[in-house]
């Protein structure tokens, strides 16, 4: 599999505070990438520096072999990269429906608004929203909102997902139904960069989990072979015992 996205030596630093240090990392194309790490690694600022929100001190970011770094948000969205954010903020007056509407209409493919509104109604029927399209955003719960934000980024028809902890806030069942939708996703041909928290769920998904730590990517590898890395289990909560409990997901 070739790299869809590659970060090489990306720095992020605000003033004094390097949030990202020098950090490469490959995501294959077809894939799903985890990037986990404890709060405050990095893991958001690298989707802020993928997606232009932020420009990085140094290093670059190849899409698809092409040097993005310095290119205006709305123009990396259009080469087709979406994001679903960790703070979901819909536009809550709108319907649930206008809200993804927006986001296909300022996607990659750009639609018009009739094609925009075909697009939306059919990813909210794909993410178990359909029944929702005609509230206003601002009246759902939080794991509807959650769903939302997916469903917008997806609308967008990105070609890479950056889904920074969707999973958050749900519970198990819908946890388990927010599996088989990253499933689905990841069969209709998109490339998945998730984060998360959740390890049982982002070691089941992912085919290769990134783990940052105050900033550094201190692993790389398959689920398995990070769950058994003790520099991750022991910067991942500074108390390997703790880890272990973590990753088996046990209260
Ligand atoms: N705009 C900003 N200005 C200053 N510091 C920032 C900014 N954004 C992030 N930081 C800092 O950069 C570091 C990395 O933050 P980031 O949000 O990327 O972490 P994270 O891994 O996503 O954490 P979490 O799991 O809590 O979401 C933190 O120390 C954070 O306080
Ligand atoms: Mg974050």
């Amino acid at each position: 599999m070739s790299a869809l996205l590659a970060l090489r030596g990306v720095t992020v630093a605000f003033g004094g505070l390097v949030a990202v240090d020098d950090v490469t990392f490959d995501v294959e194309e077809g894939s799903i990438t985890g990037l986990i790490g404890p709060n405050g690694a990095g893991k958001s600022t690298v989707f802020n520096a993928v997606n232009g929100v932020y420009r990085p001190r140094t290093g670059s970011i190849l899409f698809d072999g092409r040097d993005i770094v310095g290119m205006p948000s709305q123009r990396i969205a259009r080469l087709g990269i979406a994001r679903a954010h960790q703070v979901v903020r819909p536009l809550t007056d709108l319907s649930v429906l206008d809200n993804v509407t927006v986001g296909a209409c300022f996607g990659r493919d750009a639609l018009g608004l009739v094609a925009g509104r075909r697009r939306a109604a059919g990813v909210l029927e794909q993410l178990g929203l359909a029944d929702r399209a005609s509230q206003p955003a601002g009246s759902l719960n939080v794991a509807q909102k959650k769903r939302l934000e997916l469903a917008r980024a997806v609308a967008a028809g990105p070609r890479l997902l950056l889904a920074d902890e969707v999973l958050a806030g749900l519970n198990p069942h819908e946890v388990e139904e927010m599996l088989g939708v990253f499933a689905t996703i990841r069969a209709a041909g998109v490339t998945i960069l998730m984060i998360e928290h959740l390890m049982q769920a982002v070691m089941h998904l992912s085919d290769k989990v990134v783990v940052l730590d105050y900033g550094r990517l201190i692993a790389v590898g398959t689920p398995a072979e990070v769950q058994a890395d003790p520099a991750v289990i022991e910067a991942y909560l500074g108390d390997p015992h703790a880890a272990e409990r973590l990753l088996a997901d046990e209260p």
